[in-house]
């Protein structure tokens, strides 16, 4: 199954405190950015990245686009305030005779996506429109509501990830749907479950973390050398 995808990579990585976007960070020699873009080039069901980032430092990716990949199936986008937003500028730079295929959002922040995954992913998509990654919650999680606690059971919960895979025009629909209803959603998959639209899970792994804070970077270079090893 033949795929694009739009990885988001226009935040400023706050939480991170690098004092830069957390996509320039090195990991092992290379940016995040370019870890998690070489997952896209080496699967060969996927056709195009649209690669969304700040306006502010286009001619920075440019260069390292330039100096680590060496190929050209890379389109840059200029992304929005929020990942919402930089999902729909991403939306919008397909190209027509593109959308007929399916269309997967990426955190740029996430670079251990495996090919297993994404293809099972795409599949998924094929089949019902809309599909995610996630993994069974592990925690034991509690609602607490004033002084009253209470234990939610988890056999129903799974913790979201990204890629998420779509029909296009699904998933433009949803993000039009949404910016008219001011609904702000923390992923693209809660924009077409509003719509009341079925989707699938695809059980993921828990490796497929995001780089959100520091103590993320220490572990995502243990993962990278134990991969190396193989
Ligand atoms: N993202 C984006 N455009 C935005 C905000 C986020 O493209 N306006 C991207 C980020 O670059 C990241 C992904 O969405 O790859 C997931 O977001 P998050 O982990 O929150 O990254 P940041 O927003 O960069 O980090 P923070 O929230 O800590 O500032
Ligand atoms: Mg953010």
């Amino acid at each position: 199954v033949e795929y694009n995808v739009i990885v988001l990579a226009a935040g400023q990585g706050k939480r991170m405190n690098a004092g830069k976007n957390k996509q320039f960070i090195e990991l092992l020699d290379e940016p995040l950015i370019i870890h998690t873009l070489k997952r896209f080039i080496q699967d060969s069901w996927c056709q195009h990245i649209y690669l969304v980032i700040n306006p502010t430092e286009h001619q920075q990716m440019q260069q390292l686009l330039a100096n680590y990949l060496w190929n050209n199936q890379v389109t840059l986008v200029e992304g929005g305030k929020e990942r919402q937003e930089s999902g729909y500028k991403g939306l919008l730079a397909v190209k027509s005779e593109e959308q007929e295929r399916i269309i997967m959002i990426h955190d740029g922040a996430r670079p251990f996506v495996n090919e297993e995954h994404l293809h099972a992913l795409a599949q998924a998509a094929t089949q019902k429109k809309a599909a995610l990654l996630a993994v069974p919650v592990t925690d034991t999680i509690k609602r607490k509501n004033g002084d009253n606690v209470e234990t939610v059971d988890r056999s129903t919960l799974w913790a979201a990830q990204t890629p998420q895979a779509f029909q296009y025009d699904l998933i433009k629909k949803a993000h039009e749907n949404a910016i008219s209803a001011n609904f702000l959603g923390t992923d693209d998959v809660s924009l077409v479950e509003v719509l009341n639209e079925p989707v699938e899970i695809v059980e993921g792994t828990y490796h497929n973390v995001k780089l959100t804070t520091p103590e993320d970077i220490m572990r995502a270079e243990m993962i990278l050398n134990r991969q190396e090893e193989k």
